[in-house]
């Protein structure tokens, strides 16, 4: 969702508002790349209480995203540059074939084409796209589609503004996740499994220089590790969460309390169902895109970091897995630290114009 600007970037700003914490990284341009100039997240609700995830209010962005400019010491009113995104069930993007057709004929056509393809409800839709190729030997087109909703464009943009951020370019965060990847990692042959593994979802990306393009989101993340850890264990939310992250997955299986109850037998684990999902996907891709030369699955997000994931998932999968590191080729001081949870906004603040 681009809104093109014509200035130079000298400094960028990449803000990924998820649904547990705010992600915030500075960058400025340098001759070869980027420099770290600062990062930052928040919690958006208090930590240690549990909560309901669809009684959460977007009221309560606004607040912590201005203590957090201010920290960093950003003036939101001198931003040029802010990359920020948007995800969630009311935003889809695809990668869709069409015969050839000029470009003042495609727009139409598109709308037409998204209706069928991509599922949007509530309110009306708002689409973007963008012409990857045009195949030599059938002329046919191959164009990533993108829908969301004015209201969502809206909220977001109200969340931005209330801090005195004017809304720069909106990006979708499956496309950011991807970019994470892309501009972090030199080029490489095959096929790429992002798995954004955030606290009520997970973003899945297929990526390649030359594969079909893919991303879904599956609906389980670090809000359902804990509350498996609550059941398994008999725990309150606060203490399960300090299970987690203490423990990961690695003693919170569904069999770990060595009785076998209804529960054990027919609950999947938050894990299980990630696997389950991740594999029903390949299976789809591998029909779809006829290509399976998958090479890495490479987890981020803040889930990326529960001890014993990325074993589970590797072992599940049978794809090498790797937990993602995106900072590597970031020019930074010794005191800042590389965090998969940042993925995306790095994704993001690295945007091209
Ligand atoms: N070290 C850790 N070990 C285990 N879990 C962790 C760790 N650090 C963060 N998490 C979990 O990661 C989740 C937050 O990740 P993230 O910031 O990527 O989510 P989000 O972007 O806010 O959510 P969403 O994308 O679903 O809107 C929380 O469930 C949190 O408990
Ligand atoms: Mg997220």
């Amino acid at each position: 969702m681009a809104k093109k600007k014509t200035v130079k970037i000298k400094e960028s700003i990449g803000l990924d508002i998820g649904s547990h914490s705010i992600k915030a990284v500075h960058l400025k341009k340098t001759g070869s790349g980027w420099k770290l100039l600062g990062q930052e997240i928040r919690q958006t609700m208090p930590a240690g209480i549990e909560y309901v995830p669809s009684d959460l209010s977007s009221n309560r962005f606004a607040p912590i995203l201005a203590e957090m400019l201010k920290s960093m010491k950003i003036n939101p009113k001198k931003v040029k540059h802010l990359v920020s995104s948007i995800g969630g069930d009311n935003v889809s993007i695809k990668q869709i074939k069409t015969i050839f057709l000029p470009e003042e004929e495609l727009e139409s056509a598109l709308f037409f084409e998204a209706k069928k393809h991509i599922p949007i409800s509530g309110g009306e839709m708002l689409l973007d796209y963008q012409v990857l190729n045009v195949e030599e030997n059938t002329n046919n087109m191959n164009i990533l589609l993108v829908a969301t909703t004015k209201q969502m464009i809206q909220e977001h943009s109200d969340i931005l503004t209330a801090v005195n951020l004017a809304p720069g370019i909106v990006d979708v965060e499956a496309l950011a996740v991807a970019n994470s990847f892309a501009f972090n990692s030199p080029i490489e042959e095959g096929i790429f499994i992002i798995l954004n593994i955030g606290a009520h979802k997970t973003n899945m990306v297929i990526y390649s220089q030359k594969s079909k393009f893919f991303a879904r989101d599956i609906g389980w993340g670090g809000y359902n590790f804990t509350k498996d850890i609550m059941e398994s264990k008999d725990l309150e939310f606060e203490a399960a969460e300090k299970y987690k992250f203490e423990h990961g997955i690695s003693k919170s299986g569904s069999n770990s309390t060595g009785t076998i109850s209804m529960l054990d037998i027919t609950e999947k684990t938050t894990e299980e169902q990630i696997a389950l999902e991740v594999k029903r996907s390949l299976r789809f891709y591998v029909k779809d895109a006829s290509s399976s030369d998958f090479r890495k699955i490479l987890l981020v997000g803040g889930g990326a970091k529960l001890k014993g994931l990325r074993e589970y998932i590797n072992e599940q999968l049978s794809i090498p897995t790797e937990i993602f590191n995106p900072f590597v080729d970031l020019e930074m001081s010794s005191k800042q630290e590389g965090d998969p949870q940042f993925a995306l906004a790095l994704g993001l603040a690295m945007r091209p114009e």
